[in-house]
């Protein structure tokens, strides 16, 4: 760990260009609020202390990211430098260095960190800065170099004069600097700029007047690029998907088209898994070995065992063991669990059940608070009637049992081991071992019934 390291990032600013109700750095991207790929980043390159500065409406930031981090609250938006100043108190004497980062570049390398840190130190710089260089620079901070190439400063876009908006070189808000220089100049920024704030940047010039050494690190736009409004948003995660999307398939999964694949960060994929287009998976889902998922299947929260089958489905926090095939056209809603073999196919709904080792629910069927053992046949149309309209009732089915097509089972109700119920019964009671269920209407057959009707009609009645 680079010693006497710590890190600041600043999330405490209001995020106007977002027009979000959500504080900006709290909008995910793959999954993952903005916030959480900083702090990240900055713990992968080795730095254990990071101070997030927040304001005081930012309390989700402290739900999402927990205990791993200090926060400090910036109570008045004047600027980031004033944001920087916030922080003094909590950091240790130790601590000579400090990594400032926004959090708002959620596409940062830990690797340029460590990039940073390494030209800070063998500069003995005061600040060392990262850089980029843009075809269009609109929105960033622009750097300001001398004739020699010494850095003297930054003017933010909109201080900027049309000689200084087309320096293409611009200031990516990720900085190294000596924490007791860093402090003692940042007393001396004054809010003399369009927006009447403190700014961070400000600081590189007070160094430059002094004399002292101010580096530069050069990044690529894609490690470093800010999000201050959505379609930068969306840039950012695309950034972000192509990472994970390259992870999984170096991992050994086949990714047929990665253009319409989405998966978000920390799904795990097993190998010679193959993911087919419009596959799109979330949350803390866990794929294991030899699946096929998709095309058209989103996963989220899901679970899936290896050699398992997934096509054209929607599934939501359920739990699928080996070889399990669910769908075409299949919604898993939460609590479901497929046991190995076990089988979810068309136009099936199942809620906060349980389906047995190799039992099936083959077509249009709704299994809701139901518990199933093991090679259980349900027919086509056969409904769990789990609600009066006050209360849920579990369906226990045992095993063998063999459900009838179109059967109603009202809840709470059990149908005992083998057991069968007549297709379309309504069924109220219990059904014991191996017994038969039957509970509808007995046909009444009338001959010749149309053709008196016919007669009645005038129409004209062939033999
Ligand atoms: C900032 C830099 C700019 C740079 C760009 C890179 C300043 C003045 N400008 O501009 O040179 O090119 O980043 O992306 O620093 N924040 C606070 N408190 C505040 C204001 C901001 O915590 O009072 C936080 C924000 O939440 C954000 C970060 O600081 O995470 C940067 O603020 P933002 O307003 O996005 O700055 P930019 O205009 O992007
Ligand atoms: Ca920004």
């Amino acid at each position: 760990m680079p010693d006497g390291v710590m890190a600041v990032i600043l999330a405490a600013g209001e995020g106007k260009r977002m027009k979000s109700k959500l504080p900006k750095v709290m909008h995910r991207l793959c999954g993952r609020p903005m916030l959480e790929y900083v702090v990240k980043a900055a713990r992968e390159a080795g730095i254990e202390d990071t101070i997030v500065v927040i304001n005081p409406e930012g309390e989700m930031i402290k739900e999402a990211l927990g205990e791993g981090v200090q926060y400090v609250y910036q109570r008045q938006r004047l600027g980031t430098g004033h944001a920087v100043l916030q922080a003094v108190d909590k950091i240790p004497p130790r601590v000579k260095t400090l990594l400032i980062l926004s959090g708002d570049t959620p596409t940062l390398p830990p690797r340029l960190l460590r990039e940073l840190l390494t030209v800070h130190h063998s500069r003995r710089a005061a600040a060392t800065l990262v850089i980029t260089r843009l075809e269009d620079p609109a929105g960033y901070g622009r750097v300001l170099r001398d004739g020699a190439g010494k850095v003297l400063g930054i003017v933010e876009e909109v201080d900027a004069d049309p000689a200084v908006k087309a320096v293409q070189e611009i200031n990516a808000g990720v900085y190294a600097f000596d924490r007791r220089e860093l402090f003692r100049a940042l007393k001396e920024i004054r809010p003399a700029n369009v927006q009447g704030e403190y700014y961070l940047p400000d600081v590189l010039g007070i160094f430059c007047q002094e004399g002292l050494p101010v580096a530069a690190v050069t990044a690529a736009y894609e490690e470093i690029q800010g999000v201050n409004n959505r379609i930068q948003l969306a840039a950012a995660a695309e950034v972000i998907r192509r990472g994970i999307l390259a992870e999984v398939m170096l991992g050994g999964v086949t990714i047929i088209d990665p253009a319409s694949t989405f998966i978000d960060a920390g799904v795990e994929i097993g190998q010679d898994t193959v993911l087919h287009p419009f596959t799109i998976i979330e949350g803390a889902s866990r794929i294991a070995e030899d699946c096929s998922i998709g095309p058209y299947a989103r996963l989220d929260g899901v679970t899936v065992g290896p050699g398992s089958r997934i096509e054209n489905s929607v599934l939501v926090d359920s739990k699928l063991g080996a070889g399990v095939r669910v769908g075409p056209y299949a919604y898993l809603r939460p609590g479901t669990v497929m046991c190995e073999g076990a089988k979810a196919g068309t136009f099936v709904e199942i809620k906060k059940s349980t389906i047995g080792k190799n039992s099936k629910v083959p077509h249009q069927s709704y299994v809701g608070d139901t518990i199933m053992a093991g090679d259980v046949n349900i027919g086509a149309g056969t409904i769990t009637c789990n609600y009066d309209g006050w209360d849920k009732y579990e369906t226990h089915i045992e095993e063998g049992a063999f459900i009838g097509s179109n059967t109603n089972l009202l809840a709470p109700v059990r149908i005992g081991k083998r057991a069968m119920t007549g297709a379309g019964s309504t069924i109220s009671k219990d059904v014991p071992a191996y017994g038969l269920g039957l509970g509808r209407a007995r046909q009444v057959t009338i001959p010749a019934w149309v053709k008196k009707k016919m007669g009645e009609k005038g129409c004209k009645v062939e033999d």
